[in-house]
Order: structure tokens, then C-alpha cells, then sequence
């Protein structure tokens, strides 16, 4: 079908893209010979060196790695591959030799998405081939729907000189703190991505309410408030970023009850939540708001110092983030 000039892939008509990794041109070539007539584009590296750079170069959907090579081993390039966002998704496939399962399982612990023993038929080889190559589509459509989500967020943002870079700024500290108070690895991710998300329900807000000088009345402050719930209503049918809903409902809540959208009480407030709210906070605090001038840092600090106590925000939260705060002055 003619494309009209434009580049296959914006029609989703790209073929998968397999790097095979072999430092045994004979078993490159005989692996080529057997995908030849299928619909990939295939591309070589013949040791591990070669490999990791053509990776990051060509972001290849599917790896045919050999584990015994020279330089970097099989093992070292499926470790690199699986340890890096930008490429962990790619699976693996480990093509040896070795029938040793001591190999087998040290592979997979890399994170290898499977394992052919040579010689290996021909059927099998692209069995293993499509099905993870089908995975592989369905987490690059997530990853698209996610995408299309932050640059909403983003673009909604950069309307707004008051907000701009305000969700990245929640982001960044937030996940500082989740690290200070030892959330996990995959814990501090969900927190990063619900911090950029936590706003997005701004978009159902009445733009000249939003960026309205002056007090509000109590109609346009009831009207903002539904930000928190328009927000999960718009990635709740998004099946990956639910484990962040909580942070993009939930921000506005407050320890003692008083928060909106659900007046939970503190000990249901999850911590994501929690976080987001007192990063949040502050930034509100130190940056122009269009009914408002920033205070000093220095004053807004003294507010979480003062406010520990009353309720409004989670104290062992608030005292990571004063820590982290005054850490980084202090290497300024
Ligand atoms: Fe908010
Ligand atoms: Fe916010």
C-alpha cells in the first residue's frame, strides 16, 4: 500500500527488527538462511562489543544472543540489556550450544525471555520467534499510550507560564524522597509516573478559572477541585498507569481528613499520595501562582516545620523531605 511519501513506520507497517549476536560467522549465516523468508529485518554483531553498541543504535526488536563470545559474553550483553530502560523490553533469545542447565538458569536469571539449544529446528526457532515478538508489540502500544498521556500532561502545562515544568519539578523531588524513605525500585517508578500525571485532570478545569487573578469564589474553588477526580477518570482505562491512579486521585488529600476529592483519613491516604502532596505543596509554595507572588524557600520550609504537627501532611514524609532539602542547600 502506498505510503505517500511518508515513512513506513508511521503506518505501523515497519517490519520487527532481529540482531542476531554470534562471534561464529557459520552459525550467523545459517540462522539468516532460516529467516530469510520471513518479514524481518535482520542485522548482525559478531561479539559482545559490537552487539551493545548496534543495540542502542538500531533499538533491534528481538535479540538471537550466543552466550560464549569474546570480550563481553552473552551474559554480560543479556545483563546490559535487561538493566537498561531504554532496552530492558527487548527480549532475548539465547542461542548455545551448552545444554548445561547451570547455563540455562544463569541465563534466565539475567532476565533471557528464552533459550534454543543448537542444533534447533527451524519451526521452532520463529515459533519463539513470533510470540515474543507479539509481546514485544503489545508493550510498545502501552508504552505509546503512556507517552500520548505525559505529553498531554506536558502540553497542558506549557499553556500555563504559572505551572510550567511544575509536574517534572513534583516528579524529581518526589522520587527523591521515596528513595530517602526506601521505597522500592518499582514502588519509585509508579510514584514518578503518578507525579507526572498528577494534574493532568487540569484539563477539564475552566481555563478562566485556572488562571484567574484574584481570589476565587467558592464555586470556581469547588470547580477546581474536581481535578483530582477528572484526572483518574481520564487514565483509568489505561491498564498499566493503574497502580498510579492512587497518586493522581488522592494528592489533594490531607492526614487529618480534610482533603478532597474522598475526605480519606490519613491511614488510607497512600503513601505515593502523601509524598506527592507535600512535594506538591511546596512548589505551590516558591513558584508565581496567578493570584500570588512566591514566598522565599526559606519561609516555606518554615510553614512544613510549623505544620508537622497540625495534620495536613504526613510527618515522617515531611521530615524526609526538609532533610532532603536542607541536604541540597547545603552542598549548593
Ligand atoms: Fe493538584
Ligand atoms: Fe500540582
Amino acid at each position: 500500500m502506498p505510503t505517500g511519501g511518508f515513512p513506513a513506520t508511521l503506518f505501523g507497517m515497519s517490519q520487527p527488527k532481529i540482531l542476531i549476536v554470534d562471534d561464529n560467522r557459520v552459525n550467523v549465516d545459517l540462522l539468516k538462511a532460516q529467516l530469510k523468508s520471513f518479514p524481518y529485518t535482520i542485522d548482525t554483531a559478531y561479539d559482545g562489543e559490537e552487539a551493545l553498541a548496534k543495540i542502542h543504535q538500531i533499538m533491534p526488536d528481538l535479540v538471537l544472543l550466543d552466550l560464549m563470545m569474546p570480550k563481553i559474553s552473552g551474559y554480560e550483553v543479556c545483563r546490559a540489556i535487561k538493566q537498561d530502560k531504554e532496552t530492558q523490553f527487548i527480549p532475548v533469545i539465547i542461542i548455545t550450544a551448552l545444554s548445561e542447565l547451570d547455563d540455562k538458569i544463569k541465563a534466565i536469571e539475567l532476565g533471557a525471555d528464552d533459550f534454543l539449544v543448537k542444533p534447533f529446528n527451524k519451526l521452532e526457532l520463529v515459533t519463539r520467534i513470533k510470540s515474543l515478538l507479539n509481546l514485544k508489540a503489545l508493550h510498545d502500544d502501552v508504552d505509546r499510550s503512556e507517552n500520548i498521556l505525559f505529553s498531554l500532561a506536558k502540553a497542558l502545562e506549557a499553556k500555563d507560564v504559572y505551572t510550567r515544568g511544575h509536574s517534572d519539578r513534583v516528579a524529581h523531588y518526589s522520587v527523591q524522597v521515596a528513595k530517602a524513605l526506601g521505597l522500592d525500585e518499582k514502588e519509585v517508578e509508579i510514584l514518578r509516573k503518578g507525579a507526572l500525571l498528577h494534574d493532568i485532570g487540569k484539563i477539564g478545569v475552566k481555563e478562566d478559572v485556572l488562571l484567574k487573578e484574584g481570589k476565587l469564589t467558592p464555586e470556581e474553588m469547588a470547580h477546581i477541585k474536581l481535578h483530582p477526580s477528572i484526572g483518574y477518570e481520564i487514565c483509568k482505562p489505561l491498564k498499566s498507569i493503574a497502580p498510579c491512579l492512587c497518586c493522581i486521585r488522592s494528592h489533594h488529600e490531607r492526614v487529618d481528613g480534610e482533603g478532597y476529592p474522598d475526605n480519606l483519613p490519613g491511614k488510607d491516604i497512600p503513601l505515593s499520595a502523601k509524598i506527592i502532596a507535600v512535594v506538591d505543596s511546596y512548589d505551590a509554595m516558591v513558584t508565581d501562582r496567578p493570584y500570588r507572588k512566591k514566598m522565599p524557600k526559606e519561609d516555606a520550609l518554615k510553614i512544613f516545620e510549623k505544620e508537622k504537627k497540625n495534620g495536613q501532611w504526613d510527618v515522617t514524609v515531611v521530615e524526609a523531605f526538609l532533610m532532603m532539602i536542607r541536604k541540597q542547600n547545603e552542598t549548593k
